[in-house]
């Protein structure tokens, strides 16, 4: 009998496979490899709640020349020295919750069996595909590649390392006569490489001709020896892409995962990696007759200064200040935020405070605190009791999700976060034109305003829906805070979850504004100071502030200041008298201002752009009234103002007929 099964089985999950590259272990990560992780995480974490079968990883390319020398250099072992940097890698991810289901490290046993199974299936498919030959070329061992003749400027490889005219009796791969088949892939799957400026790059590399590729090392020991020669080693990058399979149990006993995984989904990598990925990878793929991944997704540069952010440059920004002191949410809200995605963006402290400034602690975080404390004012500490199903807010957000949802399949990053401020303008909109305060003044806490009031929250709920992959700790706390469920899926996106009289919590503000420019006339080591004042007073404030029925606490405006506030400042103009340069400290010098009647001493932030000499008889604009503050053991007396340009200080200017001590108004 065919009976009717009792046991109901869960509707079938799509599989995606999203990696990362593997970063290499012989240093610390900066904001450009922490962009990838959370960029890939943000995608899993969407696509996990939208259904799928997510299974994300990550992991350390451990073996080459690079780790050998570095290690050598610290005087330590190659492992000692990937220990150390995947001790880091651990404590990092877990910091900014990254959510990967799996870490490889291509010095695992497990990793070596499946390099050796690939090259045992190129040689079982392509018999011919990998033999022994001599090689002369451009060698760069920063790249760990040879370069063509083409791409070599003044002994320098296209990206600017020194290479070495390089002979070498070694294993190669019959790169060249995948040249067709690879553009014919490309031809039939145009979202192959993303963005489509990645992929017009590959293709014209391949159709400018594609040689064979030395595949094997003797120069190098720590690696994987070359099946069936072990006095070479397995080329790096060979060994190191070979990672996105042999992490799902390629060529070992267990091949559930390879099975159901493979292929990829998403390779997502920097754009300086796209040939390896975009034509080394699928040609290895196609001669060991696997299938080829889905998409060669392409994300820009972090820069400093305009200059790629690498160890060699010098201009790395590590995370562990910015993490300790704002958190992971306000960095992964930043990376998310700044960089178009595909596109390279500066790094700047200012940017960053200021995008924290005016995104979290302003536009989320006020809205949030004044919606939340109108509903634990007006309906005892509870969402309202009555749910409102159809209205304006309801239909603006339907259009925002719809926007968002199509942004993220498009990995639009910043313009899924427009559709997101597009929402929270809209429910901004909604409270100054309901007035709500005045209702409750007028009528009680009647039907009507638990109908808006619901609105509110319920607006609010699916804005935090809609951060949750981008800050999922901030969006965890904002749900609880506004009495709706945590657990998020496809249907959370949809109006009408919240709950009727949920209990909400009514507290201090989930992101305290920032002082800037305390924060950064600071001492590096003295950063942390300005927020706990900072943080003193949005506490006070929280507890102490005024009634939240008033206008003024309601009104969007609420950060903007009163003119007597304005004029709380003593802006003058001063004259320098003299300046130099602040020992040990490259940003700051110490200027000897008059205020016409007065003198005083002014240390400001300036030094990348002016030199000492040039500023003596330039009028400038101060802050008069500050309290003294020491600067690197200097006491400074005021803030001298500027503009700043990604960090570069642009001074403020007036007519230098203007005698100094003018007031400034
Ligand atoms: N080990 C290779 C990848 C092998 S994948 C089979 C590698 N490692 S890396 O540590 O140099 O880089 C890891 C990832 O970080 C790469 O995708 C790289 O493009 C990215 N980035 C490195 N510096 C970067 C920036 N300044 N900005 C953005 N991404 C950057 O390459």
């Amino acid at each position: 009998m065919s009976g009717h099964n009792p046991v109901q089985s869960a509707p079938l999950k799509n599989p995606f496979y999203i990696s990362t590259a593997i970063h290499y272990a012989n240093d610390l990560p900066h904001i450009g490899h922490i962009y990838e992780n959370v960029v890939a995480d943000v995608i899993a974490r969407h696509r996990r709640r939208m259904g799928d079968d997510v299974f994300f990883l990550t992991g350390t390319d451990e073996h080459g020349q690079k780790i050998e020398r570095s290690a050598e250099k610290a005087g330590v072992t190659p492992i000692e020295l990937a220990d150390r940097v995947v001790e880091y890698h651990h404590q990092l991810w877990k910091s900014l919750e990254i959510t990967h289901d799996d870490f490889i490290r291509t010095t695992e046993d497990r990793h070596r069996v499946g390099v050796n199974e690939i090259v045992a299936r190129i040689r079982a498919n392509n018999p011919d595909d990998i033999y022994s030959g001599e090689h002369t070329g451009w060698y760069c061992q920063n790249e760990e590649a040879f370069f063509p003749e083409s791409q070599v400027v003044d002994g320098r490889c296209e990206n600017g390392h020194p290479v070495e005219k390089t002979t070498e009796r070694n294993y190669f791969f019959r790169l060249s006569k995948y040249a067709e088949p690879l553009l014919e892939h490309y031809r039939r799957n145009p979202r192959f490489v993303q963005p489509a400026t990645r992929m017009n790059e590959v293709t014209s590399f391949i159709e400018s001709g594609l040689r064979d590729l030395s595949i094997s090392r003797t120069a190098v020991n720590w690696g994987i020896p070359f099946p069936g020669d072990p006095s070479h080693i397995v080329y790096v990058w060979l060994d190191a892409l070979t990672n996105y399979i042999s992490a799902l149990g390629f060529g070992s006993a267990e091949q559930d995962r390879f099975h159901k995984f493979w292929p990829a989904s998403i390779h997502l990598i920097g754009k300086d990696i796209v040939r390896f990925h975009a034509v080394y990878w699928p040609a290895f793929l196609l001669s060991a007759g696997l299938p080829l991944p889905g998409t060669i997704l392409c994300h820009g540069w972090w820069m400093r200064d305009n200059l790629k952010m690498s160890k060699s440059v010098g201009n790395v920004v590590r995370p562990d200040e910015i993490l300790e002191r704002f958190g992971a949410d306000a960095l992964r809200y930043y990376l998310l935020r700044e960089m178009v995605f595909g596109q390279d963006s500066n790094y700047s402290d200012e940017a960053f405070l200021q995008h924290f400034n005016s995104g979290l602690a302003n536009d989320l975080g006020n809205t949030l605190s004044r919606a939340i404390k109108m509903s634990d004012t007006y309906f005892e500490g509870k969402t309202p009791p009555i749910r409102c199903m159809v209205n304006d807010l309801r239909d603006a957000c339907e259009r925002f999700v719809s926007d968002y949802l199509k942004e993220m399949e498009l990995f639009a990053f910043q313009r899924a976060l427009d559709a997101v401020w597009k929402l929270l303008d809209a429910i901004n909109a909604y409270i100054v034109t309901r007035e709500p305060w005045r209702r409750f003044k007028q009528d009680g806490a009647d039907d009507a305003l638990a109908r808006i009031i619901w609105d509110i929250l319920e607006a609010l709920r699916i804005v935090w829906v809609m951060m949750a992959p981008f800050m999922p700790g901030s969006s965890a706390e904002a749900l609880r805070r506004l009495g709706a469920p945590q657990s998020i899926d496809e249907k959370a996106f949809r109006w009408g979850q919240l709950p009727t009289r949920s209990p909400v919590i009514a507290t201090d503000p989930i992101f305290p504004r920032i002082d800037i420019a305390a924060y950064l006339q600071s001492d590096p080591k003295l950063k942390g100071a300005p927020l706990n004042e900072e943080k003193k007073d949005a506490e006070s404030a929280a507890t102490s502030g005024p009634p939240l029925e008033t206008t003024q606490a309601i009104s969007p405006d609420a950060n903007r200041i009163k003119i007597d506030q304005f004029f709380e400042i003593d802006l003058r103009v001063a004259e320098v008298l003299a300046a130099k340069k602040v020992e040990k400290s490259k940003k700051l010098l110490e200027l000897r201002l008059s205020l016409g009647d007065s003198e005083r001493t002014v240390v400001a932030g300036i030094a990348s752009k002016y030199q000492p000499e040039e500023l003596v008889g330039r009028k400038v604009v101060i802050v008069a009234n500050l309290q003294p503050a020491k600067l690197m053991g200097v006491e400074s007396n005021g803030m001298v103002l500027a503009a700043s340009i990604d960090g570069e200080p642009s001074l403020l200017a007036v007519d230098q007929s203007v005698p100094a001590g003018t007031k400034v108004k």
